[in-house]
């Protein structure tokens, strides 16, 4: 019966594999957690065996559940033979436990990040973020999920029990060669695949029934949808629950996008049907849409694009059986849900304008695609924030493609997309947001609150992983300049003022000095010798530097 529904419903094509179990990952609730990442192997084709990456297993990794509030205290243990970090995408946590490129840990190494979850209820996740090397480790299996739990998520009677009306979803499609082995930085992601599991098959009970859903995917942008075109609540974006539920029947994903749905179940007993990703219906421009020559101006296309049945096509990611309620089921939607003031744009102190282009010639598909003329250079800093500058930053995309912008540490409100408000299911908190093809312009504001680090920046980046890792990204500061950034090392008789300057500084030594002044990377600017008061011109772009004496002080100041 089951399988005549399923060939009803989405065609003979797709049944060539039997259906498989939906996975539900393991929930850790503890504060202290250890994650052990490791190699292993997974069976997602009988009889094939593909090498695998997980955490705590040979495949994704455990759901940390959270609450606001907690001090928690990771391990990451990393048993793979690659050196690697770990991100925890959208979290709210200092640059120096963000995981970033820069936090490398060695093989055989671990890593230990400490922090407060300052974050509102929501659906993040984590993932390795090695510089080149973060599409390597995610599509061979390293992903996991992140809910965040509070008190405001708490009184709305929500569906919050994880496994049984709480469902977390990692959609991904990944690529295999001819032996069975996860593609790298292809075009061929011809598999679609639930929680790692492909062909998936589960029984949700006859009541609401709410999906934690992550685009896990590298490349691929998702249409959601039910196949039978029910309609479902949005009731949150990326990092927390919107003001309102908002009836959809589709929903577009980027890469590292998520979403919090309710489905009503309630009437449903004894039904079957999908949950689709509707590709037949993505605009040409996105990853996933029937044409290879994506959007105006382009003038490529990708070497393996026409030739994976995915793009252009409706395709499940899970059979769905509605099976009976369970004892005292949510069988009801609040009408309204989280409280909050999105920024005002009157109230940002800057404008950051970001320009994505190809670096190769003008329409190129194949990239690699670089954000206001530079690749991704690890000892570069794009930007320097000054803590709490609330900013606008203004994405606009030179190229055929749609892009998928992350930016880290903060969640973001979109300001508008090409002039136009965003449309309520985009107007929560975000930290991912699709920047349409052809010259699209979208605009959002966020605050810079909270975590400051002089030398370990956060990132930007394009979520499509290939595009990351060939230099789709940058980074920035954020820095405390009112803070006393003296260092005081004994012996040592000089200041220096005003701090922060713009660029016009003067010394005050009570003994001849030499003092080297550097940026950030150790970049030396200028060598001069300090006597009694000694004025220096710096002609460098703002942001933060170091002056050193001969024996070693330092102190850190800004040029604004
Ligand atoms: Cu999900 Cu910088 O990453
Ligand atoms: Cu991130
Ligand atoms: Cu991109």
């Amino acid at each position: 019966m089951k399988t005549q529904l399923t060939m009803l419903l989405i065609g003979a094509s797709f049944l060539t594999y039997s259906q498989n179990a939906l996975n539900i990952p393991t929930a850790i609730t503890n504060t202290t957690i250890n994650l052990t990442l490791d190699e292993g192997t997974t069976m997602f084709y009988p009889g094939v065996t593909t090498n695998t990456l997980g955490a705590n297993g040979p495949l994704l990794g455990p759901t940390l559940i959270l609450n606001q509030g907690d001090n928690v205290n990771i391990t990451v243990d990393n048993q793979l033979a690659d050196t690697t970090t770990i991100h925890w995408h959208g979290l709210h946590v200092a640059p120096e436990d963000d995981g970033g490129p820069h936090s490398i840990i060695l093989p055989g190494n671990s890593w230990n990040p400490q922090f407060t979850v300052l974050d509102k209820a929501g659906t993040y996740w984590y993932h390795p973020h090695l510089h080149m090397q973060t599409d390597k480790h995610v599509s061979k299996g390293i992903a996991g999920m992140i809910l965040v739990r509070d008190s405001e998520e708490a009184s709305l009677g929500l569906p919050m029990t994880y496994g049984v009306d709480e469902i977390p979803l990692v959609l991904q499609t990944k690529g295999f060669d001819a032996q069975g082995q996860i593609l790298v930085h292809t075009d061929l992601d011809t598999s679609v695949m639930a929680n790692g599991v492909v062909d998936a098959v589960t029984d949700f009970p006859a009541q609401v029934v709410r999906l934690r859903i992550l685009n896990g995917s590298s490349m691929r942008v998702m249409k959601l949808g039910f196949s039978d075109n029910r309609s479902f609540s949005l009731i949150g974006t990326d990092g927390g629950l919107l003001a309102a539920p908002v009836s959809l029947t589709r929903y577009t994903m980027g890469p590292g996008q998520r979403a919090d749905i309710l489905v009503d179940l309630s009437s449903s007993l004894g039904q079957n049907f999908q949950l689709m990703s509707f590709g037949s219906e993505i605009p040409s421009a996105y990853y996933g849409a029937a044409q290879p020559g994506m959007g105006p101006g382009a003038t490529s296309s990708l070497p393996d694009y026409t030739s994976n049945p995915l793009n252009g096509a409706d395709y499940s990611f899970l059979d769905i059986n509605v099976v009976a309620a369970t004892g005292s089921p949510i069988t009801s939607i609040p009408s309204s849900l989280a409280t909050f003031t999105p920024w005002q744009e009157a109230s940002a102190v800057t404008t950051r304008t970001l320009l994505f282009s190809s670096d190769g010639p003008m329409g190129d598909l194949n990239g690699p695609f670089v954000i206001n003329n530079s690749t991704f250079d690890m000892n570069v800093m794009n930007y320097t924030v000054q803590l709490n500058n609330i900013e606008i930053w203004e994405l606009t995309n030179g190229t055929p493609i749609a892009h998928p912008f992350h930016i880290h540490d903060v969640q973001f409100f979109i300001l508008d997309i090409n002039g136009n408000a965003p449309p309520a299911e985009m107007a929560g908190y975000n930290d991912v947001v699709l920047v349409p093809a052809g010259m699209s312009t979208v605009r959002f504001i966020a605050k810079f609150e909270n975590h400051t680090n002089d030398s370990i920046p956060y990132m930007y980046h394009c979520h499509m992983l290939t595009h990351e890792d060939m230099g789709m990204m940058g980074q920035f500061l954020v820095i405390d300049s009112t803070l006393n950034t003296i260092e005081y090392e004994a012996g040592s008789n000089w200041t220096l003022y005003p701090n922060p300057s713009n660029g016009k500084v003067f010394f005050q030594a009570e003994e001849k000095t030499e003092i080297t002044i550097t940026d950030l990377s150790g970049k030396i600017i200028q060598v001069f010798e300090a006597y009694g008061k000694t004025e220096v011109q710096l002609n460098v772009s703002p942001g933060l530097y170091i002056a050193t004496d001969a024996r070693g002080r330092r102190e850190k100041f800004v040029v604004e």
